[in-house]
């Protein structure tokens, strides 16, 4: 049975205490690092790039989970793989030629992640599902962390396993945004395999705990 990948963002650590944060993730249940990489210009809010990424992949010990929230992400896709990047997945929003862009990533060596703004529907995914390593849904709006889960999202992620299924695809279904031990169960049970926890983990008072009873639910799926 596959278990489901868990993805701590780092969006929501201490950022004066990034080495300690990294290491306490190196060191939990954790499967994967989600890295929140903003423009100022698809989202309301600038984050970090490259540089940042190379530095953290120098101290983490898990696979890098690159969330691209930035127009034309295409002219980066090469360098955001130097600096690391396992999974780089950018915003169907932003990608007018999204087969394109997918093969670039594949190209690359990294699996290949499309994101879905709250209102876009999944089954504009369709025809690439197979040219597709991870659809990350988002349940909040993306830009920031710590908001409220969005719960239209839940029947989303339903119709996504079953369109991945029907088309025998392998494809992962990736949560981002309000996910916590509130909900985790909620959406594995609907067909998610990888679940990207900000401020649930970084903001709990035993955040390896909190990682270790998210990778203990069960899901009927995975
Ligand atoms: C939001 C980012 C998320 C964010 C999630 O735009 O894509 O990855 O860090 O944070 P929480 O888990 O706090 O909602
Ligand atoms: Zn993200």
């Amino acid at each position: 049975m596959k278990e489901q990948l868990i993805a701590p963002s780092v969006l929501a650590a201490d950022f004066t205490r990034l080495a300690e944060e990294i290491e306490m993730v190196n060191q939990s249940a954790a499967d994967w690092l989600h890295l929140d990489v903003m423009d100022g210009r698809f989202v309301p809010n600038i984050t970090f790039g490259m540089f940042i990424i190379e530095a953290i992949n120098r101290l983490a010990q898990k696979p890098l989970d690159v969330h691209l929230m930035i127009v034309e992400p295409e002219k980066y896709i090469d360098a955001i793989r130097k600096a690391g990047a396992h999974v780089i997945t950018v915003h169907y929003e932003a990608c007018p030629h999204l087969h394109r862009t997918l093969q670039q990533i594949r190209e690359t060596g990294a699996l290949a992640g499309v994101a879905l703004n709250p209102h876009t529907p999944v089954h504009l995914l369709e025809d690439v599902i197979e040219d597709i390593d991870l659809v990350c849904i988002m349940s909040v709006n993306p830009g920031f962390g710590g908001q409220k889960f969005i719960y239209q999202t839940l029947p989303k992620v339903r119709k996504l396993r079953e369109m991945i299924d029907t088309a025998n695809a392998g494809t992962l279904i990736e949560i981002d945004g309000g996910v916590g031990l509130h909900n985790a169960e909620t959406l594995l049970q609907a067909g998610a395999d990888v679940l990207v926890a900000g401020s649930s983990v970084f903001g709990a008072v035993d955040p390896q705990a909190t990682i270790a009873a998210m990778k203990a639910f069960k899901s009927v799926f995975v």
